[in-house]
């Protein structure tokens, strides 16, 4: 598992590998954006402030992984230890 952390707040949850970055969000009660709930819609996309991403999606393009500035919180995950989130 890996933490994400909330740029806003500075709250830290833990994201266990069998759930997403969005459940853990949803159950913290933090407002976002979701729909296709499979990487292939966007509206999960959020900036990230922090940390590596490990892109999961088919929505970002190359480029935009590999600038690891967004994230799609419905399928993604983390690579490095903390992810801070523009949340
Ligand atoms: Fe569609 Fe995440 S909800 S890409």
């Amino acid at each position: 598992g890996f933490h994400i952390q909330l740029n806003s707040t500075g709250q830290r949850f833990l994201v266990t590998p069998s759930q997403t970055i969005a459940e853990v969000l949803l159950s913290a009660k933090v407002d976002i954006m979701l729909s296709c709930e499979q990487g292939v819609c966007g509206s999960c996309i959020t900036d990230v402030i922090e940390g590596i991403p490990d892109h999961r999606d088919c929505v970002l393009t190359e480029e935009e992984r590999a600038e690891n500035t967004q994230i799609t919180l419905c399928c993604s995950r983390s690579k490095s230890p903390v992810l801070v989130l523009d949340l």
